[in-house]
């Protein structure tokens, strides 16, 4: 399996990173997507002497700039041929004041959810090269809302409301991107959300202020966190599942109970294929980006032309 994962180089992604490269005598191609080279070429490294697995590669890539991303994606696309597995997980957490990246938007919405946006766009036609049937998994967490009339949160701004607001972005994304390409006649690929069961010790501990951090440390102590490896352990196995199991994901909620995958309901207004259009154009329009729309107006074009395809 090639597994491209974003924000592998801490956390979450580092654990699934570590993880897979770790399964079945290291033969997995991981590929970490992040925005230091410094913490990437580390991270190869570590993972490299700690697995053995020479399969390991960084692409640079800064979230928060959409003309950072469209090199990374031409990068990708130049390197590669196919992928079988994105994780869609980079994003920022804790942040004491509202901040604005080079593009003109609040950070969480941009580095959690719009520049992934346009990655993935960018990485259909990879995936679905894929013989292994390519799968891409959203890190996601149940509850908030899109701020539809203050998306950018200027006039009212947390840094909670704002990865939650990401969240719901993802969670609608991935639903559109099941319809429309089971719409298009693509029934190779899968799109779905993954929700960790309990929260990872992972690098938001260390940006935290103090009194949240003496609290955290306090939970963790009662058994109220799971390590990164741990969550790398029990999230591995989306990735290399067959391709019939993870077609069956497709579209769905899913987080993860007694070592069981299982699906769990997601609000209605996440699935409505009104609202779910409306964030993927207000999307494309803050993309602003011709090669964007282009594969985003393909993929509407070749959904229309076809006939519905029942959900697997
Ligand atoms: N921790 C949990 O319990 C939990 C639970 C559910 C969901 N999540 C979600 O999981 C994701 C990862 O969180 P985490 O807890 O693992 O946090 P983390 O340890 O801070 O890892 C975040 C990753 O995202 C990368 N990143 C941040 N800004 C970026 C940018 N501008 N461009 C490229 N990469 C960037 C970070 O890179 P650097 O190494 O350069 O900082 C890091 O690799 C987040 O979306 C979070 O909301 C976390």
């Amino acid at each position: 399996m090639r597994v491209l994962v974003t924000g592998g180089t801490n956390g979450m992604g580092k654990g699934v990173a570590r993880a897979l490269a770790a399964r079945d005598d290291a033969r997995h191609e991981i590929i970490i997507l992040g925005r230091s080279s410094e913490r990437g070429e580390s991270t190869v490294h570590e993972i490299q002497s700690a697995t053995r697995n020479t399969n390991l590669s960084f692409v640079k890539c800064d979230l928060a700039g959409l003309g950072d991303v469209k090199r990374a994606i031409a990068e990708i696309r130049a390197e590669k041929r196919s992928l079988d597995g994105v994780f869609i997980n980079a994003g920022l957490g804790y942040a004491a004041e509202r901040e604005e990246t080079e593009d003109g938007m609040v950070a969480h919405f941009q580095v959690n959810y719009l520049s992934q946006f346009m990655l993935t766009l960018h990485l259909l036609d990879l995936l679905e090269r894929s013989e292994r049937g390519g799968r891409v998994v959203f890190n996601v967490t149940r509850g908030g809302s899109i701020s539809w009339d203050d998306m950018q949160m200027k006039k009212k701004w947390s840094y909670q409301a704002g990865i939650q607001q990401a969240m719901v972005a993802k969670r609608m994304f991935y639903g559109r991107l099941h319809d429309l390409s089971r719409r298009a006649g693509d029934v190779r690929t899968s799109f779905y959300g993954f929700e960790i069961p309990k929260t990872v010790w992972s690098n938001q501990v260390n940006i935290i202020p103090g009194t949240m951090r003496a609290m955290a440390t306090v939970v963790k102590w009662f058994g109220g966190f799971i390590s990164i490896d741990e969550c790398g352990e029990i999230m591995a196995p989306l990735f290399l599942e067959d391709q019939a199991t993870s077609l069956q994901r497709s579209g769905r909620f899913i987080t993860s109970t007694k070592g069981r995958f299982v699906e769990r309901e997601d609000v209605a207004a996440v699935s409505d294929r009104a609202l779910q259009e409306r964030l993927w154009n207000i999307s494309l329009d803050l993309c602003n980006d011709d090669d964007t729309r282009r594969i985003a107006n393909a993929l509407i074009e070749r959904a229309q032309s076809q006939h519905e395809v029942p959900p697997t």
